[in-house]
């Protein structure tokens, strides 16, 4: 573990009120414990697991992929005090009994989603390349759609991730039930002033709104709590279809 990550750790904890949460990125299942334990004793008011891992080998099942996910979270939780989140990747084939696993596995938290590096091809050298592009607003559609269905029906905090840029990302992540709501491209693009932006932005739609809490937005246009929940499924496809409008389409 590099000494400067748990130093940082150390100095944003004594130097701040807010929690803070140690990031724990990995791709194989070695090493995961120590490092865990090492980011608690520093100060991290909880650890989150990052299990980078494309199963580029064509043998790997998916259940196999799925086991490794169960069996690090069981292993971090089983040695650290601190609550315990894992940072999911969108493409389980059943979300929903994954959350669930990882929920009976001892995950405290789940994020949705991680953004996997995905390599850019560059045409003149021939060459894969690493090009990591920002994200945008558009990305926070699958989170959304998974976090309005998880809210309620599992036993762990929500936390969104992808796409935030403006307030507006952060009420819907609400509303769909997000307990938190995090950000990186945003303040990489804009500075950490950003986040007092954010903050304000929302604090003013919801007083326009007559909304009087956080908690009374949480959830409100979850699966369960919305008047149409088919919207959230494929038996809406044919009227999504309907409404797309094209000048070349008649
Ligand atoms: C420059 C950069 C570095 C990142 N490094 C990490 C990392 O070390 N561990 C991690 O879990 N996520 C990392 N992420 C992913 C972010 O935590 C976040 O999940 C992702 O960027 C989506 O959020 P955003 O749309 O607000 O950027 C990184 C993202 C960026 C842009």
């Amino acid at each position: 573990m590099p000494e400067a990550y748990l130093n940082l750790i150390r100095q944003a904890s004594s130097a701040s009120d807010i929690p803070i949460i140690a990031s724990l990125n990995g791709v194989t299942s070695e090493g995961w414990t120590e490092y865990a334990k090492e980011m608690a004793e520093a100060g991290a008011s909880a650890v989150e697991l990052n299990v980078y891992y494309i199963p580029a080998n064509l043998d790997t099942t998916g259940r196999e992929v799925e086991q490794r996910y169960v069996d690090i979270i069981k292993a971090v939780k089983g040695a650290v005090d601190v609550p315990v989140a894992v940072k999911l990747n969108p493409f389980f084939s059943a979300m929903g009994e994954m959350a669930t696993r990882f929920v009976e596995a001892g995950a405290d938290g789940l994020l949705l989603f991680n953004r996997f590096y995905q390599p850019d091809f560059d045409l003149d050298e021939l060459e894969v390349v690493p090009d990591l592009e920002l994200s945008s607003p558009s990305e926070i559609r699958l989170p959304l759609l998974w976090i309005a269905v998880l809210h309620g029906r599992v036993n762990a905090s929500l936390a969104a991730t992808s796409g935030v840029q403006t307030p507006t990302e952060i009420i819907k992540y609400t509303m769909a039930g997000a307990d938190a709501v995090m950000t990186a491209s945003a303040l990489l693009r804009n500075g950490t002033g950003h986040i007092k932006t954010l903050v304000d932005g929302m604090s003013e739609w919801m007083d326009r709104r007559g909304y009087e809490s956080v908690e009374q937005m949480k959830g409100s246009m979850s699966q369960q709590n919305v008047a149409d929940p088919a919207a959230f499924e494929r038996a809406n496809y044919i009227k999504v279809l309907g409404s797309f409008k094209s000048p070349y389409i008649a």
